[in-house]
């Protein structure tokens, strides 16, 4: 297929020969990254503005380098050093940074819908990185290439999204590809963290941990996003580990050939074990490489798909 889109802003707006287009790509860029000079030319002469207003390890990591690998020029961007701290809008600061003529912006913004409205209004291509609770694209495409590597296809297989959904831009990615390769999926978490609007989506609603493990294929954890705890949407970090945590005990209780995977960062302790955050089903790691691998294959296509 040919690459036509401009900008890469959800995964709802994708189809799923598009996913599977930057996943091939991906795949091909990971054999890059397996050389000792993981270096090519594609992005010769582009500017890349990673402009981000959350703070990230992997994501920003990542970037940095796949634009590295591909040979761009790229800059990083955060709120503490730039002049947002002196009330300087989103827009402004991108029209400022798309006058030094740059190609393509990366952004992590906390606002649902940022990263379309820098779309609408300037040239360079834009990629998001996260925005608030809408989605994270780029983590859900990283982790379907985790899973096409374990099981080669995405369809029938029986999937558990487990704890924070309400607050999850990763839950709400993952959910709309999924649903585009007919994957069966479970969503478990305690009633005030499961949002309302996943009534309208095909997925099934559990909240018995313990049923929900049974017979899945990959069990996704979600970071329980602390910072939101005194607010109080369960009783105590405590009563969430008994009733929602992905213990060890539970973990011995899974499918022998099932996975576990996880966005980062991890709460050790507490969405899940720091045992089977180093398990042998752990592919977490594995997602972080493939994280890299996803970006290239993003920024090239973005690009044109042209190798200079
Ligand atoms: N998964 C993820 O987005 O991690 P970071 O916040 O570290 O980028």
């Amino acid at each position: 297929m040919k690459w036509t889109k401009k900008h890469l802003l959800s995964i709802e707006e994708l189809t799923r020969e598009e996913i599977d287009f930057i996943i091939d790509n991906a795949f091909s860029f990971k054999d890059i990254l397996l050389r000792p000079i993981k270096k090519v030319p594609a992005l010769r002469g582009k500017t890349v503005v990673n402009l981000f207003f959350e703070p990230s390890t992997r994501t920003l990591i990542s970037f940095s380098l796949a634009e590295k690998h591909l040979s761009a020029d790229s800059v990083n961007v955060s709120t503490k050093t730039s002049s947002v701290m002196k009330g300087e809008s989103l827009l402004d600061t991108a029209k400022n940074i798309e006058s030094m003529k740059t190609d393509m912006v990366v952004i992590r913004h906390s606002s649902p819908g940022a990263a379309k409205f820098l779309s609408e209004r300037i040239n360079s291509n834009v990629v998001n990185a996260g925005d608030g609770t809408h989605e994270h694209p780029t983590q859900a495409l990283l982790d379907f290439m985790t899973i096409k590597e374990i099981y080669k296809d995405l369809k029938n297989l029986k999937v558990l999204i487990l704890g924070d959904i309400l607050h999850s831009r990763v839950a709400r990615s993952l959910i709309w590809g999924f649903l585009k390769y007919d994957t069966k999926v479970t969503l478990c978490a305690p009633p005030t963290l499961m949002p309302l609007y996943l009534n309208d989506f095909d997925v099934k609603i559990e909240y018995d941990i313990d049923k929900a493990i049974q017979d899945k294929d990959v069990v996704y954890i979600l970071r329980m996003q602390l910072e939101r705890q005194e607010k109080g949407l369960f009783p105590s970090l405590r009563e969430y580990v008994k009733e929602f945590s992905m213990t060890y005990e539970r973990y011995l209780r899974i499918k022998d050939k099932s996975i576990i995977m996880h966005p980062g960062p991890i709460n050790r302790g507490v969405e899940l074990d720091g045992n089977v955050a180093d398990s042998e089903k752990s592919v977490i790691l594995d997602q972080v490489t493939n994280g890299v691998a996803v970006r290239m294959a993003i920024l090239y296509l973005l690009n044109g798909g042209k190798n200079e």
